[in-house]
């Protein structure tokens, strides 16, 4: 298993390009199995959770390939319905594919995808919508029976919680439903903006994506499109945490800065000055941050859950203390205890974690336990006195696409081992 060996205290300089959203990649390659012909998908990021997604195309008939950043879909042969479990559970967000499939093959089997390492991550939305469109689903020994006899119709959905994933599985499901579909109360992250801006460029008529509420008119049939994945909302605070920790000044290119609404002011607030142009970010860290008041996660466009983490790792040297409410996943803190090893001062007490800043973290062998997680102990190597040595480095290349070589590229001190 590799790992990552780091040096910290490096400066980092220059400028790097934030790759393609994992996050729009996902349901995007999954609302591909709706049409007929060639999509292009630019900007596609290279990333074991999109690859584990192009597995599940593959084994239900569509032709994929990869040209560098652009991924090459053909679905037009779509003949299998059923996904077997292995594939199912090598990303969790493959419960997508179910409102898919069952769009596409009148039928779906999968497997329940299992928990994850941030929670348990119930699919009650997804199912209690997808059986108001007419599906009829049945759970068994971990498998879900899905089918849809007479099709999908359109249905007024009211979701309890703007789920994203329930928000993309309705959507798709919707695209080529008989009649209107209305969602109430979805969730509006620029990854459901992009994904209706694909479904949209294929010939279906989705509306109000970014708003409380999306009405999708079904249609017939989808044709292949060309699409370009947004930047990687995530990814660019990830690399402004480890600008942030090391006093540096980078540059981020081919970001949407309207996308970190929520995250930027937290960075002004440590001290830090972000200069947004067009598709740019300029980011000039102090020498040592300041902390932030309360962080608190909540939907778009509030502040991302996915981004705690590395702010964690970045308000644990900060000079203050700093308060995080963790509202969306209920175990999304196991990166604390690792973060503590390093020197960190991070106290939780349920969904709260109370960081009082420390001069400084030192390094130290850690573990990564999931994606996020993963992220902000590399951004907490990169500031701790000595060297890191950090193990799950498969957590991180589910979302960072060649991640280490970045960080190297911009002046870091870190190597895959
Ligand atoms: C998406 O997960 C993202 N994944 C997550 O990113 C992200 O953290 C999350 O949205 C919130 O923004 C992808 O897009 C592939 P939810 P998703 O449905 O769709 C509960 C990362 O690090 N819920 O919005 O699974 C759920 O348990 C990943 O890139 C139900 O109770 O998130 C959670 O507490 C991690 N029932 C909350 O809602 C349901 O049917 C939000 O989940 C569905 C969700």
């Amino acid at each position: 298993m590799s790992k990552l060996l780091v040096t910290g205290k490096n400066k980092l300089y220059g400028e790097t390009f934030v790759q393609g959203a994992k996050n729009s990649a996902l349901p995007i390659l999954a609302a591909s199995l709706l049409t007929n012909g060639e999509n292009l998908i630019f900007n596609c990021p290279k990333l074991s959770d999109v690859e584990a997604s192009c597995e599940i195309l593959r084994y239900l008939g569509c032709n994929v390939k990869r040209y560098d950043d652009t991924m090459i879909v053909n679905a037009t042969y779509v003949d299998s319905f059923d996904i077997p479990d292995e594939l199912m559970r090598k990303t969790r967000s493959s419960i997508v594919f179910m409102g898919a499939v069952l769009a596409r093959m009148g039928r779906a089997k999968l497997s329940l995808p299992g928990g994850c390492e941030i929670g348990h991550r119930p699919i009650d939305m997804h199912l209690k919508a997808l059986k108001m469109m007419g599906a009829v689903i049945r759970e068994k020994h971990g498998y879900l029976n899905c089918s849809a006899p007479k099709g999908l119709h359109g249905a007024k959905i009211a979701l309890p919680f703007p789920s994203v994933g329930a928000t993309e599985d309705i959507m798709v499901a919707a695209s080529t439903a008989n009649g209107t579909t209305t969602i109430t109360n979805a969730a509006r992250e620029p990854e459901i903006c992009d994904l209706a801006e694909y479904l949209n460029s294929c010939g279906a008529r989705v509306y109000g994506a970014g708003e409380g509420t999306i009405v999708i008119d079904g249609v017939d049939k989808l044709t292949a499109s060309k699409h370009t994945i947004i930047p990687d909302r995530i990814v660019a605070a990830t690399l402004m945490s480890c600008a942030a920790v090391t006093s540096s000044q980078i540059t981020l290119k081919g970001v949407i800065p309207s996308h970190l609404s929520s995250v930027i002011p937290v960075f002004e607030e440590a001290g830090c000055r972000v200069i947004c142009n067009k598709n740019e970010i300029n980011f000039i860290a102090p020498s040592v941050i300041k902390s932030m008041k309360t962080i608190r996660t909540m939907p778009y466009p509030g502040f991302p859950t996915d981004a705690q983490a590395v702010l964690m790792a970045a308000s644990s040297v900060a000079n203050g203390t700093t308060v995080f409410v963790e509202n969306i996943f209920e175990n999304r803190y196991r990166h604390i205890s690792e973060l503590v090893r390093m020197g960190a001062n991070i106290k939780t007490e349920g969904k709260v974690a109370i960081v009082e800043g420390v001069k400084s973290l030192y390094g130290a062998n850690t573990n990564a336990t999931d994606l996020r997680g993963a992220a902000a102990l590399v951004v907490a190597s990169l500031c701790a006195e000595g060297k890191s040595e950090i193990s799950g480095v498969k957590y991180l290349e589910r979302g960072y696409e060649s991640f280490e070589q970045k960080l190297s590229a911009l002046g870091a001190d870190i190597k895959k081992i």
